[in-house]
């Protein structure tokens, strides 16, 4: 066998364009003799904005297309200096090669993502991640999405649809301008009810009040949640009560996501589990809600410092 560095495809630094489909960059691949150059450098080929500070982006990624299944994520880091952040696949577009996000622009690296326009490049990404949803016949489905979560639920719901249950999407927002992807929602599900916050917009409340409804006016067999934490809590509190088995897709912070530094560990029916690879989706009415909510503010006070002084970077990058 050659010596690193010394001959073939796969030795680093024989081809300064491509890079591992894992790292990114240029690290050697045991696939990198076997499929094509463009396979390792993820464009971003549409971008569009679907509300105030919410971003749907498709991304040339054949591998992780060809891959991915409905709940599965990537991780990916938009520059070198990044951090890595999880993201779950919203579509997966086999002809194009393409994977989409839709990302709310709430931290520095969201931010920074948000920054990329057509034709640059993500740094690195890593995918398809996680376990797939349990995709059967279950009967009548209820998908609760609310806000951001609506992007993750389409795919689920699509999937749901196709494997013949009756699917009724319910998608929250807190007004009318963050209602997102009704349209696709409504082609996925056999009905959809609105709800927002304010009233702006289909019905008056949250997608708890329409959930309540639907269960009081047809039985449902299994639901769907995903969204805020709150959400996810008081979705599975009302079908606990009615006995609706519930799966809820959790989005603790993660760093390797692949089993190995324990970040994203959650408390499941009494056990502690990897949401990069148990998960993301977990029954929700096994889900320690507490130790979950307690997980998610450790870093709120760096993330706050981080994102504050971002943002004063920019303000004196703007004023030079
Ligand atoms: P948001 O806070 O605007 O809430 C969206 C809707 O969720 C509301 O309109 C309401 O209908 C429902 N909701 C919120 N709180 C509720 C409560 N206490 N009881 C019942 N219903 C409630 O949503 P957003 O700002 O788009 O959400 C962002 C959050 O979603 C982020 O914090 C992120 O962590 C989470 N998220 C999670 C996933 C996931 O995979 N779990 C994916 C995307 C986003
Ligand atoms: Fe490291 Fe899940 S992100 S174990």
């Amino acid at each position: 066998m050659a010596p690193p560095g010394k001959t073939g495809a796969m030795n680093r630094g024989t081809n300064k364009d491509a890079g591992d489909w894992i790292t990114g960059h240029n690290h050697s691949c045991r696939l990198q003799h076997a499929v094509a150059r463009s396979s390792f450098r993820f464009r971003v080929l549409r971008k569009r904005r679907l509300a105030a500070n919410v971003v749907r982006m498709a991304i040339h990624a054949p591998l992780v297309a060809a891959n991915a299944k409905p709940g599965q994520f990537m991780l990916l880091r938009p520059g070198e200096h990044s951090e890595r952040i999880p993201l779950t696949i919203s579509n997966a577009d086999l002809a194009e090669g393409t994977v989409t996000i839709v990302f709310q622009e709430s931290g520095v690296t969201t931010r920074e993502l948000a920054k990329l326009k057509r034709g640059d490049y993500v740094h690195d990404l890593a995918g398809p991640l996680g376990t797939p949803s349990e995709i059967a016949e279950f009967g009548t489905v209820a998908c609760v999405g609310g806000g951001v979560g609506i992007a993750v639920m389409l795919p689920i719901a699509r999937a749901l649809r196709q494997a013949g249950n009756r699917v009724v999407g319910i998608i929250g927002a807190r007004t009318r301008e963050l209602v997102l992807l009704e349209k696709d929602m409504r082609e996925a599900c056999d009905d959809v009810l609105v709800m927002t916050d304010d009233g702006s917009y289909g019905g008056k409340g949250l997608v708890t009040d329409a959930l309540a409804e639907l269960i009081a006016r047809e039985p449902v067999h299994r639901a769907y949640a995903i969204g805020p934490l709150p959400m996810m809590f008081f979705v599975c509190k009302l079908t606990k009560e009615h006995g609706i088995k519930t799966i809820v897709s959790l989005d603790p912070v993660m760093v390797d996501g692949t089993g190995m530094c324990g970040g994203c560990r959650v408390l499941v029916g009494g056990e502690a589990k990897f949401t990069c690879v148990d998960g993301p989706e977990f029954d929700g009415h096994l889900v320690d809600w507490d130790t979950l909510k307690a997980r998610k503010a450790i870093y709120k006070d760096e993330e706050q410092f981080a994102l504050q002084a971002a943002l004063e970077r920019e303000g004196k990058d703007a004023e030079a």
